[in-house]
């Protein structure tokens, strides 16, 4: 794993870090490291592509929480809830709003996000533009915000099958409280 580049605060405490990650292994250590910021009542916006690993980050955080049952992507049931509260004392509910076209407020009531914004629990949300629409009447904010992208392969890289090729990702992590 490679730190591209680190941003402090004028109070000199870490605002925005960014990474290289060359396996979903190295994905665990970034887990790892969130996992220790993550207060009750934060909002986790996770942007980036589909399979940029947005869904093995909240696994893998999940895990660096403690989590040790089954986590599997909300692609179909919107939201899935973690009780962690015998661990940490909040909920994780991990949101995935792909499917969520953000035109209706009535998408907005069926996925119950609203009922969730109590201070006391953590939300992961992977898709958040989805959240556009709503989002002043909602005033959903981000408290930590974190970009997956990939990132080019050299032009030299050796072909492979691309099932069994890891392209490396770029991830930066923003905490903004
Ligand atoms: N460096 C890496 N970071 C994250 N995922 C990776 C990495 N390399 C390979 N992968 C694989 O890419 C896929 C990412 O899928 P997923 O996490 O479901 O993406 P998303 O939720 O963003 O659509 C997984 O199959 C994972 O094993
Ligand atoms: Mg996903």
């Amino acid at each position: 794993m490679s730190k591209s580049h680190i941003k402090y605060s004028s109070e000199g405490r870490v605002m925005s870090e960014s990474f290289i990650l060359n396996s979903e292994e190295e994905m665990t250590l970034v887990a790892g490291q969130l996992a220790t910021k993550i207060q009750k009542g934060d909002i986790i916006f996770l942007h980036g592509n589909l399979g940029a690993g947005k869904t093995t980050l909240t696994r893998a955080l999940l895990r660096a929480l403690g989590f040790e049952g089954r986590v599997k992507s909300p692609t179909f049931t919107v939201m899935e809830p973690y009780d962690l509260t015998h661990l940490h004392g909040f909920f994780l509910y991990h949101y995935d709003l792909y499917r969520i076209s953000g035109e209706s407020p009535d998408e907005l009531e069926n996925i119950g996000i609203r009922d969730q914004l109590n201070q006391k629990d953590v939300l992961v949300i992977e898709w958040p533009e989805r959240l556009k629409s709503f989002r002043s009447f909602l005033r959903l904010e981000p408290t930590i915000e974190v970009f997956i992208d990939f990132c080019e392969l050299p032009q030299d890289a050796p072909q492979k099958n691309p099932a069994e090729m890891t392209v490396p990702r770029k991830i930066c992590l923003n905490i903004l409280k």
